[in-house]
């Protein structure tokens, strides 16, 4: 039985843990580490309370206490905790000594080995899997530890904070003695041991600091690294601009490893980075990955403010840094790149992601009030919504009312364990505002909806926008039935005169083009209105809420023509396109291109949009061209969801859209062309240019498969990046046919020393829309760069298929549900964090129609009832069938 650890029952620690030192001796399987702890009895703790240190598969060896050895009966050890029942109740010292085995350590928490090299992972309770410790942030420590390891195995060894010293330790082994002067809980502490190639250059900071930064990778992939570093570069330097953040330490290192349960970690000065995020060169990442490198890159370098130097009081407050460091990391990314193409990214991510979570059995609010495993709760909503909230807030207080809140924040809880309210407080503080209300945002649970209507009076002259506000009762601990209270939602509008060109029209409740809607029902009047004008509302997504708007086909033209808000206009198109698509669905329409008056008025729009300004604003027509996906389809219709229904309604408007527009995408595609030789650049205008290429090819070839796959066989022999290449192959996976197979062979061969390479091959034939396709991915387990030891093969080849092919998962024979139960049963003794989040998969199950969903709750039930699952896939499993 796992306990529920709730926000309502925090209290202090009992102890606190003032320095910590580490002596870690590296060994392929029997790595001991000596800890020697300060510790003393927190005021604010129960006077005289027994000292309880986690621990997690560990192995003790010995313990002394102020050098002593401990008298019989005075400690306790059971596999999770170290008791010591009655602790002096002054400074103490315990000296703790224990063995741990990293070459066994599957489940990639605490010291684990990824291709030999010895790394750590701690966040968020794998410190106690090293010592045994009081592994939780509101403890916090200054940590020097020594690395001890073998000089051929591990030349390289990093720590936390600056190196203080290195020598020889014996014959065959060496040392280093890293000191972190900052206080930091144990979440944040990492070591890393192995032979490593570096690149590395240095930064100075506004404050005169001298930084050596440097990237470590697989000897030999330097190469590879570079982007990487420079990002590390930008991202320094941009939150110096933006918020006055320098960095604090004299290094800075970034680790890439191959075996990583999440993304990357921001260790204090040592953040260690699943590879995938890390590496890139034009032959072997796509412009989308050196976007995520860049992202990531400044997401993990950002914490070291927004996690680091402040940090969580405890788990309930992650999206306190995530939330924050997600938003400064988009910040980041639409300054380097384009702001309204980074916004609809930004947006498309979370309908894809945090509305369905939002929507099924595992919603919970931003700030969850109860967890039974913490490490499924690094969700979109955690992440992406409360990176929205972040942004909500910005837009109602103002950019230098934020700012300033921002510096308070920083400067009120520099070096404490913080929470939510203390981060409101700042704003608070800053702006003289009452923010009770809108901290709803973090307590409520669902995706909001807000219906508007206008109305145009002419004879007043007078244009009325009537809101309603309503939130889904989502059952969580908290709400415990009572009904959602309204939340505080920014607005932001404009209106749109028919003919283009915008009404400038006034209403007091509007400051700065934003409308604050406090109450469930609220009117807004505009005076001085000459004519019936367009609503545009939500501007820029300026909340993340579900809009019903009953616009005419002929306003939302209208708005993809004229407003003057560039994601209005994206959203136009979308909308547009899922009437469409919602229609044909529901109608379940046969497999041809959809002939109607809404397709046709909408393929008619993006030709005169295209002709106007494709060329001006590539990266953007591409989005505008990119139809709403299969499963944002299946959010809007909502229940008894026939995902071939949605896949053949999809098809037919591509299909559509190819033969309609086929002419002006082929010369768009000339246009755009790379001049021969043209040099490589990753930068957001030479994406924008191959994005919208390849969306030509790819709709082109849905109109006409024959000519298609002659363009895409010729694009994968001429592409001089692995863009071109994969976009190439991605158009071929559609056709059925030799020319596929042969080419996906070839790939496959071409690119067999290159895991992450393979990667996106496995993913790209995982994601086949065709019944073959599960026996395809069957086959492809049996790989030999195929292993489920390896989280990123997983998510490439099995998490692609059971999350993103919808059609396939939910095959109507229920075999896709049983491949997925399948794989997370027999990756749960292996690794839980990657099976758990395998699972969720079946977050959309009650969604689907009937057969289906019998099919569905079957194999979760299995997966629920088998015996001796982890935590976390019980956890997942249990509250997916509640
Ligand atoms: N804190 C990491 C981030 O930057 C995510 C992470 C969580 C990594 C847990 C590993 C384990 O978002
Ligand atoms: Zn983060």
């Amino acid at each position: 039985m796992q306990t529920i650890v709730r926000l309502a029952d925090y209290r202090p620690s009992d102890y606190l843990i003032d320095r910590v030192d580490l002596d870690v001796r590296l060994h392929p399987t029997e790595t001991r580490v000596t800890a020697t702890l300060a510790l003393r009895p927190n005021p604010a703790g129960a006077p005289g309370a027994p000292l309880i240190l986690d621990g997690d598969e560990l192995t003790l060896l010995a313990i002394a206490l102020d050098g002593q050895p401990t008298g019989p009966g005075a400690i306790e050890v059971t596999p999770r905790a170290l008791t010591l029942h009655q602790p002096p109740q002054r400074p103490f010292v315990l000296e703790i000594e224990t063995q741990v085995n990293p070459s066994a350590n599957t489940k990639l928490m605490g010291l684990y080995r990824s291709n030999g090299v010895y790394c750590t992972q701690c966040e968020a309770d794998g410190f106690r899997r090293i010592t045994y410790f009081l592994d939780r942030p509101d403890v916090m420590a200054v940590y020097t530890t020594r690395i001890e390891g073998n000089r051929e195995a591990a030349p390289v060894l990093l720590g936390n904070g600056n190196l203080v010293e290195r020598g020889e330790a014996g014959p065959e082994r060496h040392y280093a003695v890293w000191h972190d002067p900052h206080p930091k809980p144990a979440y944040l502490f990492a070591l890393v041991g192995g032979r490593l190639g570096r690149v590395g250059s240095r930064f100075t900071t506004m404050e005169g600091r001298d930084v050596e930064i440097a990237v470590y990778v697989e000897p030999g992939k330097e190469g590879r690294a570079d982007f990487a570093l420079d990002a590390v570069a930008r991202s320094m330097a941009w939150d110096e601009r933006t918020f006055g953040r320098a960095y604090d330490l004299d290094v800075f290192n970034v680790v890439a490893v191959s075996d990583f349960n999440m993304g990357a970690m921001e260790n204090k000065g040592l953040n260690i980075f699943n590879d995938k995020y890390v590496l890139a060169s034009p032959d072997t990442a796509t412009d989308a990955d050196y976007a995520n490198i860049e992202a990531i890159i400044a997401h993990e370098y950002f914490h070291n403010w927004s996690g680091n130097r402040v940090t969580c009081r405890d788990w309930f407050q992650l999206c306190l840094k995530e939330g924050l460091t997600v938003f400064r990391d988009q910040e980041f990314s639409s300054d380097e790149r384009s702001r309204p193409v980074h916004r609809i990214a930004e947006v498309r991510t979370l309908r894809a992601r945090q509305f369905p979570e939002d929507a099924g059995p595992l919603a919970h609010p931003v700030r969850p009030q109860a967890y039974r495993e913490i490490n499924n709760f690094y969700t979109a909503t955690v992440y992406e919504k409360g990176a929205e909230i972040v942004r909500m807030l910005r837009t109602l207080l103002g950019p230098e009312t934020f700012r300033g809140g921002m510096d308070r924040y920083f400067a009120t809880c520099d070096g404490k364990a913080a929470t939510v309210e203390d981060f409101l407080a700042a704003f608070a503080a800053e702006s003289g505002r009452d923010l009770t209300a809108f901290s709803r945002w973090y307590e409520q649970a669902g995706t909001p909806t807000v219906a508007v209507s206008g109305t145009y009076d002419p004879a007043a002259q007078t244009y009325t926008l009537a809101f309603r506000q309503s939130l889904p009762v989502v059952a969580t601990e908290a709400a415990a039935g009572a009904a959602p209270r309204p939340l505080v939602i920014p607005v932001a509008l404009g209106l749109v005169a028919p003919e283009g060109g915008s009404v400038e029209a006034v209403s007091e409740r509007v400051r700065d083009g934003v409308f604050v809607l406090e109450t469930a029902e609220e009117s807004l009047v505009f005076a001085n209105v000459a004519a019936a004008p367009v609503p545009s509302l939500f501007r820029g997504f300026s909340a993340p809420v579900k809009v019903e708007h009953a616009l005419t086909r002929d306003e939302r033209l209208t708005l993809l023509a004229h407003d003057g808000d560039a994601f209005n206009r994206w959203q136009a198109a979308q909308s547009l396109a899922m009437e469409v698509l919602v229609d044909r669905a529901k109608a379940g329409a046969p497999l041809k291109p959809e002939t109607g008056p809404a397709g046709a008025g909408l393929t008619r729009a993006l030709a005169t949009f295209l002709d106007d300004e494709a060329l001006a604003d590539p990266a953007f027509a591409s989005l505008v061209l990119t139809l709403p996906g299969e499963q944002e389809v299946a959010q809007t219709i909502g229940a008894e969801v026939d995902p071939d229904a949605i896949w053949r309604a999809r098809q037919s408007l591509r299909m559509q859209l190819g033969r309609d527009l086929g002419p002006r995408l082929l010369a768009l595609r000339d246009a755009l062309a790379e001049p021969p030789g043209a040099p490589f650049s990753p930068d957001a205008a030479s994406a924008g240019r191959r994005a919208l290429r390849n969306a030509a090819l790819d709709l082109v070839t849905a109109a006409d498969p024959e000519a298609g796959t002659a363009l895409a066989l010729a694009q994968l022999d001429a592409a001089t990046t692995m863009t071109d290449r994969l976009a190439a192959l991605a158009t071929l996976s559609l056709v059925p046919g030799e020319a596929r197979e042969e080419a996906l062979a070839r790939f496959g061969e071409a690119y067999r020393h290159e895991p992450l390479v393979l990667d996106k091959w496995f993913a790209l034939q995982a994601m086949i829309p065709e019944a073959g396709t599960l026996a395809r991915v069957r086959g492809l387990m049996n790989h030999p760069a195929f292993s489920l030891g390896n989280p990123n093969r997983v998510r490439s080849l099995v998490a692609s298929f059971s999350l993103n092919n919808p059609t396939q998962f939910h095959r109507p024979d229920g075999a896709g549900y049983d491949l997925t139960a399948e794989v997370v049963l027999a990756l749960d003794g292996k690794n839980p964090q990657v099976a758990a989040r395998l699972l969720t998969a079946f977050n959309t199950w009650r969604m689907v129609e009937s057969e289906r969903r019998l099919r569905a709750e079957a194999a979760l039930r299995r997966v629920a009832d088998a015996p001796g699952l982890s935590p976390d896939v019980s956890d997942i499993a249990g509250r997916s069938l509640a």
